[in-house]
């Protein structure tokens, strides 16, 4: 199919209003493990399917292949919603505009519409003095909007308490195995939106479920698409990664159709609490 004819016919994502009033859409595509060669083809690939949010990291090492992607795909960077993440080694208030200043650098563009401290690292302690400098980065116009990636309650009230301001969003782990239920209450009363990384359970069998299977079959649907709706009618924005341009317009094609609230009854009971990558942010040190 020629770009032309997959932009007619792509969906049009909606979007979450952020407390700092910028929006995100629903649903995005994660980007690791590619390399830069991979992201560099498949950027525009999934752009022309639909997708405008694009989740990458310093610690991925494909933000030039993420960056020649999206200058590739001949949509304009304005209609595109870029984010990428601080590596643990970049914490700290003078080496935070470095990390920053050299991915841009890497992804072609003079902003980011995103940024996100990938871990707290609480053992490093310098997560707070590093989410003031984003927010200095945010109001000198180089990050529209300043998150978080793998924070614990406890670390967004030190960041409220010392800095005055919690981020916007918070990229956790989460799936139909792994709901985080209580995480995503105290998000909802902080007016943080709850983004989930490995939405399709990798690391886990979650997507085998013989009752997803059963709700794909009623529903006319994959396995998971049933996933990713799942995310989308509890308020969960999910970036599901995929390499294959089959699998990004079915993940993609889950905004005109919807579980019945049997169905996700049935989803929120396969909750096991077991996380597919075992890493706990209370010692997770990712640099
Ligand atoms: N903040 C963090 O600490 C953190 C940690 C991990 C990941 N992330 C981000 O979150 C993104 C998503 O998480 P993830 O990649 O760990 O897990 P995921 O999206 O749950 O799962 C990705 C896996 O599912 C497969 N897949 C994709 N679509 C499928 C479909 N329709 N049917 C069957 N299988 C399908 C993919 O294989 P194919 O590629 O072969 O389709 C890949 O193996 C990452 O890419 C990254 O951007 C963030």
């Amino acid at each position: 199919m020629s770009d032309k004819k997959l932009e007619n016919a792509v969906p049009d994502v909606p979007r979450h209003v952020l407390r700092d009033d910028n929006k995100i859409p629903q649903l995005g595509l994660g980007t690791y493990p590619m390399d830069d060669a991979e992201a560099e083809a498949l950027i525009p690939e999934a752009l022309w399917r639909g997708y405008r949010l694009i989740d990458t990291a310093v610690n991925y090492g494909n933000e030039l292949g993420v960056g020649r992607g999206v200058q590739a795909s001949g949509i304009k960077r304005e209609d595109i919603f870029l984010t990428t993440k601080l590596p643990g080694r970049d914490h700290g208030t003078d080496s935070v505009r470095r990390s920053l200043e050299a991915s841009l650098k890497r992804l072609g563009t003079d902003y980011v519409d995103l940024y996100l401290i990938h871990w707290p690292n609480p053992s490093v302690d310098r997560y707070v003095e590093t989410w003031q400098t984003m927010i200095e980065l945010r109001d000198q116009g180089l990050v529209k909007s300043t998150g978080v990636s793998n924070f614990l309650p406890e670390h967004l009230l030190r960041l409220e308490k010392e800095t005055g301001e919690m981020p916007v969003i918070n990229q956790v782990e989460l799936n139909p195995q792994y709901q985080q239920e209580l995480l995503r209450e105290f998000h909802g009363e902080h007016k943080i939106v709850t983004e989930a990384w490995a939405p399709l359970g990798r690391k886990t069998d979650i997507l085998q479920h013989e009752w997803i299977a059963e709700i794909a079959r009623k529903q006319g649907r994959t396995p998971a698409q049933v996933m990713l709706r799942w995310h989308i009618q509890s308020n969960i924005l999910p970036i599901p990664k995929t390499s294959d341009v089959t699998r990004m317009a079915e993940n993609i094609d889950v905004f005109d159709w919807d579980l019945s609230d049997d169905q996700m009854r049935r989803i929120k009971m396969l909750h096991t609490g077991l996380s597919g990558s075992g890493f706990d942010p209370r010692d997770h040190e990712e640099m």
